[in-house]
């Protein structure tokens, strides 16, 4: 009714409703929120856990009965061993199988649906209530590809995730690719001289890049696709570091590559392909196949190593090793060398790893994001020489293998790599505020 009346009195129902807008990062290993205000055009990052503008993207949870827990709460309760399920890296499910078959939780089979759409209803709750009004419109980050090569799993990808927004209480939902996002964060502070960027956005589950003109004479245009020259991306991020760095420093200490049975055999490497697979972690965990793996540990020839193997799957300590190799990763970042406290396997147990082994260990991945990002200059129509500015973001930028090989492929830009957690939230309500709210400002 009170739409009709609006409607006659010719009054913007659109900037009545939307007097506030949000964009949400929602990313394989960290979320963010930013919102946009009509009142003075401001973008602010809302605080999602404390001080922090990030939150995990993680659920635990502890009974049939209880509120889920989320981000830092969800990994604090699975490291002090509380009984629950944690779940993390939930994302990589969108467009998969895994999203119709669901996943067992207190017992109960349990759609995706029904576990991320709690995550995305609290991180809109924090921004309602730094808002104090509630928030109906939303750009929704999205890699370029969910799923490598399959358009309809992407798409299928896509309007799970508008869904799930949807059944949070979002009315209008647009998605935006993440690396122009980025892109949009990193323009509001260029002055009005043109520059052809390439963004590159390695996060835990995708590797996604966008070649874009930019200007900050742009930021209010409505239409940008003209500026847009190439979008190109892949399933490989730090997740998949992560695994990479687990085969080659962490499973050898479980047996991995030691002797099994009478005909020297190697030890079969499923358990460990498994034990690094962030998503394959809870499947290890039934009762089948922790029989399974006790039978075949029985035949092993070296049992110092692989009763750790059985002591993890056995204790679930699964995520709790993830988390030690993630750790050494991002030590890796930061120093040649680092050694991971491996104690709550067994008492001085320790991994020891050194970048350049780590480095050796990505080989295959690195080849396949540099074969990406060369594919995006040829889509673009340039050359590597064009690129006069690089923006970095998303985690896995921080690795100093990314960044030399960024020097390397574009080695007139300059290279920019600021708020690489939060550019892409902060860049979706920059969209957020063109295209739902009618003031912009710089
Ligand atoms: N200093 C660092 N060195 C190496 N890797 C890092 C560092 N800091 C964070 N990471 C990794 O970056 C990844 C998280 O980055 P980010 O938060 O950008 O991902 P995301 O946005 O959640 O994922 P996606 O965009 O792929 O959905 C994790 O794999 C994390 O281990
Ligand atoms: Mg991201």
């Amino acid at each position: 009714m009170w739409y009709l009346f609006a409607n006659s009195m010719n009054i913007n129902i659109k900037k009545y409703l939307y007097d506030i807008t949000c964009g949400i990062d929602f990313g394989t290993s960290n979320t963010t929120i930013a919102i946009a205000n009509s009142v003075d055009g401001s973008i602010t990052m809302v605080p999602l856990e404390g001080h922090h503008e990030t939150i995990p993207s993680t659920i635990f949870f502890q009974s049939e009965n209880s509120n889920p827990l989320f981000g830092r709460q969800a990994v604090n309760a699975y490291i002090s061993r509380e009984e629950g399920r944690f779940m993390r890296s939930f994302k990589r499910v969108l467009g998969t199988s895994l999203m119709n078959e669901g996943t067992i939780i207190s017992g109960k089979q349990t759609q995706f649906e029904t576990i991320i759409g709690p995550f995305v209803k609290h991180v809109k709750n924090k921004a309602e209530l730094m808002a104090d009004k509630e928030i109906h419109s939303v750009v929704a980050g999205r890699p370029v590809h969910f799923v490598d090569g399959n358009e309809k799993a992407n798409q299928a990808a896509e309007s799970q995730l508008k869904s799930i927004f949807s059944a949070a209480g979002f009315q209008d939902i647009r998605f935006q690719y993440e690396p122009i996002a980025a892109a949009f964060a990193h323009e509001l502070a260029m002055d009005d001289k043109e520059r052809l960027a390439v963004v590159m956005d390695i996060g835990g589950g995708t590797s996604d890049f966008t070649i874009m003109r930019l200007s900050g004479s742009s930021i209010n245009k409505i239409d940008r696709q003209d500026d847009i020259l190439a979008n190109a991306g892949l399933r490989v991020g730090g997740n998949d570091f992560d695994r990479a760095l687990s085969l080659a420093c962490f499973m050898p200490l479980l047996g991995m590559g030691s002797l099994w049975g009478t005909k020297g055999l190697t030890f079969p490497s499923t358990a460990f392909f498994d034990l690094s697979e962030l998503s394959k972690i809870q499947c290890m965990y039934t009762r089948k196949y922790k029989r399974d793996l006790a039978a075949l540990i029985s035949q092993s020839t070296n049992k110092t190593l692989t009763q750790r193997l059985q002591y993890i799957v056995e204790e679930e300590l699964g995520h709790s090793l993830m988390a030690s190799v993630e750790d050494s990763k991002i030590n890796l970042s930061a120093s040649e060398q680092t050694i991971a406290d491996l104690s709550f396997i067994e008492a001085g147990l320790q991994s020891e790893c050194s970048r350049s082994q780590f480095e050796d260990s990505l080989y295959a991945n690195l080849v396949s994001i540099i074969d990406t990002i060369n594919a995006c200059v040829l889509q673009a129509g340039i050359l590597a020489d064009d690129i006069s500015l690089v923006i970095l973001t998303g985690g896995g930028t921080a690795m100093p293998i990314i960044q030399n090989l960024t020097r390397q492929l574009f080695p007139q830009a300059e290279i920019a790599d600021a708020n690489r957690l939060s550019s892409v939230g902060f860049g979706l309500a920059c969209d957020a505020r063109r295209t739902y709210l009618n003031n912009q400002t710089k």
